[in-house]
Order: structure tokens, then sequence, then C-alpha cells
């Protein structure tokens, strides 16, 4: 069996290249990306392909049964497109399985909708090709927030428009896991999955923060507007306006689902007292 993942450059893709050479072997998984030379350190067959050339992807899925397709990033617009890009030469190819990482969060209420919908109409997509699919739904990553916490100290705050909501936060390694098994198994053919660990609020994730950095930040919560407005000017109307959208859908409890994780790894997520020891202890 001959498995690729598509994005191998990118924090995700990379993850899941490294939990499927653990799973298939190093000779059985081809890496697949915009950047080769970003992705050399896997040690594996690299081919480059965009997501936006059917013709590259032709070439590239040769051999290929079963095809683990990272979301793409930026804009949302073109993201159909080019997923049905990597659909379209699946099928020409004989690929006989998609795995796809979609994202948790409802298609309707928030300034995040369009990236939401553009995963739910290639979730559709992959469904009425005829593949084998299987499908995560991601919560969001955990990661950004220790990334931020130089930041975070000299603000003191955290601030953001989630309010009282609650988050089913994931890091890439625990979702490479369970990717991995669901290219693997049978079992999870044709099952859309919420992929995360335990739920919790800001004040919560402030707290662990507290506790592993030493810190004494404290939440605020502000409103959609104003959170907007201030991300915005940061980071400009795309991104600002994107990230306003992910807290919106947090306060909203669009991210306060119960999560498959167990079912599909076949072990509990990392909880989250665990995973923050591991920074604490520099592991
Ligand atoms: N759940 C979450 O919290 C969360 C947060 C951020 C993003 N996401 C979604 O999850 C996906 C994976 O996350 P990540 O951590 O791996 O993101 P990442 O580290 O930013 O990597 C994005 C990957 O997408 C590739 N890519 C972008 N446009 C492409 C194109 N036109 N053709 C081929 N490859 C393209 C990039 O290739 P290059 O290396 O060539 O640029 C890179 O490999 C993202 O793409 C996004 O859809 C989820």
């Amino acid at each position: 069996m001959k498995a690729a993942v598509t994005a191998c450059s990118g924090g995700l893709g990379s993850a899941i290249a490294k939990e499927a050479i653990k799973e298939f072997g190093s000779e059985n998984v081809i890496g697949i990306c915009r950047t080769p030379s970003k992705a050399e350190h896997l040690g594996i067959e690299i081919r480059r392909a965009d997501y936006s050339s059917k013709e590259e992807y032709d070439d590239a899925l040769k051999g290929i049964d079963v095809l683990l397709v990272i979301s793409a990033s930026g804009n949302p617009a073109p993201r159909v497109a080019m997923h049905q890009n990597v659909i379209d030469a699946a099928a020409k190819n004989g690929v006989k399985k998609i795995v796809y990482t979609s994202i948790i969060g409802s298609p309707e209420k928030s300034e995040f909708s369009d990236i939401i919908i553009s995963n739910r109409v290639t979730e559709e997509n992959i469904k009425k090709s005829g593949f084998d699919y299987s499908i995560g739904r991601n919560g969001i990553y955990i990661e950004p927030d220790v990334e931020y916490i130089e930041q975070y100290k000299k603000d003191g705050t955290i601030i953001n428009c989630a309010g009282e909501g609650k988050t089913l936060y994931t890091t890439r390694g625990e979702l490479a896991y369970a990717y991995t098994q669901m290219m693997k198994d049978e079992k999870h053919n044709g099952q859309i999955y919420n992929l995360g660990g335990e739920a919790i609020s800001q004040n919560e994730l402030a707290e662990y923060l507290n506790k592993t950095f030493n810190t004494n930040l404290v939440y605020e919560a502000v409103s959609v507007e104003e959170y907007k407005k201030e991300r915005i000017a940061e980071l400009g109307e795309f991104m600002g306006t994107v990230i306003a959208g992910i807290y919106e859908s947090i306060r909203n409890g669009d991210f306060d689902v119960d999560s498959h994780y167990e079912k599909v790894a076949g072990r509990k997520h990392i909880s989250w007292d665990e995973y923050f020891s591991s920074i604490k202890n520099g592991k």
C-alpha cells in the first residue's frame, strides 16, 4: 500500500507524514507539496505539485493507493476548486481512498463561515466522488497560544471575543496520530469525526499558561466588533477577519462539541494537564 500526504511542507502535513512513516515505513509514504525544499527533512520521496494545477497532481498521484489531503490555506474562495483538482487527479490515477482534514464549525454564524463552507463543500465533493473516504474535522490548534507567550507576557492579558465559549483544542501531533489511523483502518471509511481534546474556556487556557510559564495572565473578553476592528488593524483585512471570526465562532459555541478522538485513535487525546506539564518540563 502506497500512501501520500499533501502539503507535507506544512505543520500538519509534516506531522502526519512522520506518523505515517512510523506506521507504513518510509518506502511506502510519499510527500507531495508545493515547496519540496521545505520537506526534504522527512527523508521520503517528495513530489512537487500545487493545488491550483490538476496536471501537477496528475503526475504526483501515480501509484498512490491512499491519499491524505490537507485543506488549503489562505483565501477561501479558490479552495474548493483547488481541492477538486486533487480529487479529479486522484480519480484519474485510481487512488482508492481519500482522507481529508476539514474543520469543526458552523457554516452560518460568523466571519469564519466562508472557510467552514469551503471545507463542507469539499467534504461533499469527496463523498460523491465514489472513493472510500474518511473525514476529520479538526479542533483549533493550541500551539499558537503557547508560541504567543512572550507577547501575552508583555500584554499581561489574553484579549479576544470568545467570552465564556469553550474550544475543542488539539495539537498537530495528536491529529497526526488520528489521521494515520484513518488512513490505515477500513473501519473509518465513510465516517466524519470531530478531532480534539477536552474543550476549555479562555479562562482555563489562561490558567494553564500561568501554571506553565509562571505568569499572571488575565483573560479579558471584548465584543466581536471591538476585537474584529483591533485584529484588522494589526493583521490586515483578511487575516484579521478570519481570526476574529474564529473567536466569534467559539463565543457562539461552535467549537464546544463532542470529540470522537478516542474512537479514531484507540486511545485518549493528550490531556491539557499532561500537555502543559510536558512544556514546563521542556519535553
Ligand atoms: N485547526 C486549526 O487551528 C487551523 C489553523 C490554521 C490552519 N488550519 C488549516 O489546516 C491546514 C493545515 O495546517 P498547517 O498547520 O499544516 O498549516 P501551515 O503550516 O501553514 O501549512 C500550510 C500548508 O499548505 C500548503 N499550501 C498552501 N497553499 C497551497 C497550494 N496552493 N498548493 C499546495 N500546497 C499549498 C503550504 O505549502 P507551502 O509550504 O508551499 O507554503 C503548506 O504546506 C491549513 O492549510 C488550514 O487549512 C487549521
